[in-house]
């Protein structure tokens, strides 16, 4: 069976309440629970994690070592500011997806950047909580599985 992790970073915990213009209503509760319905679907078995520190998030990235054929990874702002998230992904060599709930082209300048993109398999934005399951699927698709 695939086993994949799906990391949120930092903020993401507050989905729900947390500038709903922006990102939705959906709580980050509610959006794992789609995605594990999802995976079980796919016969996936999916893994989930949040952490608003990034040391957290890059041990679980190690952790990940063996124990998931792959990621899905919506770093939040670290995505814009983390070499260490970036080492981290290349460190464990596992096929990553970089995801975001909001088109962050669309938005401010500093949003554009992202240290793990072009280190991602594929890069999905843009459609709210739909982009963790785009990403899920993109992800199987690419492993062998069913996406
Ligand atoms: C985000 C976009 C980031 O720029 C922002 O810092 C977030 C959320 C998104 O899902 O749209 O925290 O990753």
């Amino acid at each position: 069976m695939l086993r994949v992790l799906l990391l949120n970073g930092p903020n993401l915990n507050l989905l729900g309440p947390r500038e709903p213009g922006l990102y939705g209503c959906a709580t980050l509760e509610g959006i794992e629970a789609d995605l594990r319905r999802l995976a079980t679907e796919l016969g996936v078995a999916l893994d989930c994690f949040q952490s608003n520190h990034e040391g957290a998030l890059v041990d679980r990235i190690h952790a990940a070592r063996g124990q998931a054929e792959g990621l899905l990874i919506n770093a939040g702002a670290y995505t814009h500011t983390s070499i260490a998230l970036r080492d981290a992904l290349l460190a464990v060599a596992l096929p990553f997806v970089e995801l975001h709930l909001s088109n962050v082209h669309g938005r401010e300048a500093f949003r554009h950047h992202s240290f793990l993109a072009d280190k991602a398999l594929g890069v999905i934005c843009g459609f709210g909580p739909t982009s963790y399951t785009l990403a899920l699927r993109g992800l199987v698709d690419h492993l062998g599985g069913v996406g």
